[in-house]
């Protein structure tokens, strides 16, 4: 049996955001070929995009779900395996007979952990969380496209909810990148001795602020990549690295 693993939205490739119709054209071609279809919402699950699952984008049908990160909100660690009823039916009737259902995990089930988890998910639903990554990503999208979008050295902006990646190029009409990932990596750690945590991946830079990020966060954020922003375009005139 064979099975194909994705993320709702690609996070360590970039923050990418998949069309409307790839996870049609993927579940159909698993369902043709009777191959299980694995959805990790380890970075997407629990509010993280705007939704509580990064499926509800898509309404695609996994066969397994892998949750961590934001079960929790990392405060204790925590994963889980959602299975399907024919997944759990296949592996249960696999099982020898007087044994338990064996299913386990190095990072689940541990009673202070579950705890914290259920502690922050009536956080996130009893705040709204989720509907505040909804509102304010959508606000940090639109406030990244106002100051950046028209730098010579940025290229596509893209996102949903709080999950958001700017990719630097070395020219944005073709999108070629840097031929080194000197200039994301310089961002980042020019940002943070600023105050601001972004991440580099590849040529991208990515943004995941909190649940409960404000509008007013967001200004500040924006404000201080703003600040840093004339100098990162001075890199990217300078010889290659
Ligand atoms: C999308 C995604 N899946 C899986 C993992 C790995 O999770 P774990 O460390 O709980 O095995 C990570 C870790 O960052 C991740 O970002």
């Amino acid at each position: 049996m064979a099975a194909l693993i994705v993320e709702p939205v690609m996070g360590t490739g970039g923050i990418l955001v998949p069309p409307p119709d790839y996870f049609d054209a993927i579940t159909d071609i698993c369902k043709r070929h009777d191959v299980l279809l694995i959805l990790d919402e380890v970075i997407t699950g629990f509010g993280r995009t705007g939704r509580w699952f990064g499926m509800e984008h898509w309404s695609i049908r996994p066969d397994l779900v892998s949750l961590a990160k934001g079960l929790s909100s990392g405060y204790l660690p925590l994963s889980a395996s959602v299975l399907s009823d024919p997944v759990y039916e296949t592996l249960r009737d696999g099982m020898p007979e007087g044994l338990p259902f064996m299913f386990g995990l190095t990072s689940n089930n541990h009673p202070a952990c579950c705890a914290a988890a259920l502690a922050n998910l009536d956080i996130v639903e009893n705040e709204d969380l989720v509907e505040n990554a909804r509102r304010v990503g959508a606000y940090l999208l639109e406030r990244l496209q106002k100051s950046f979008g028209d730098s010579p050295i940025v290229g596509e902006i893209r996102g949903v909810g709080m999950l958001a990646a700017m990719e630097i190029v070395r020219d944005r009409e073709t999108r070629e990148p840097f031929p080194n990932l000197a200039d994301p990596a310089w961002i980042a750690h020019t940002a943070f001795d600023r105050g601001l945590i972004v991440r580099a991946l590849f040529q991208c830079i990515a943004f995941a602020p909190p649940l409960v990020a404000t509008t007013a966060d967001i200004d500040r954020m924006i404000g201080i990549l703003e600040e840093l922003w004339p100098e990162a375009e001075r890199r990217g005139d300078g010889p290659r690295r």
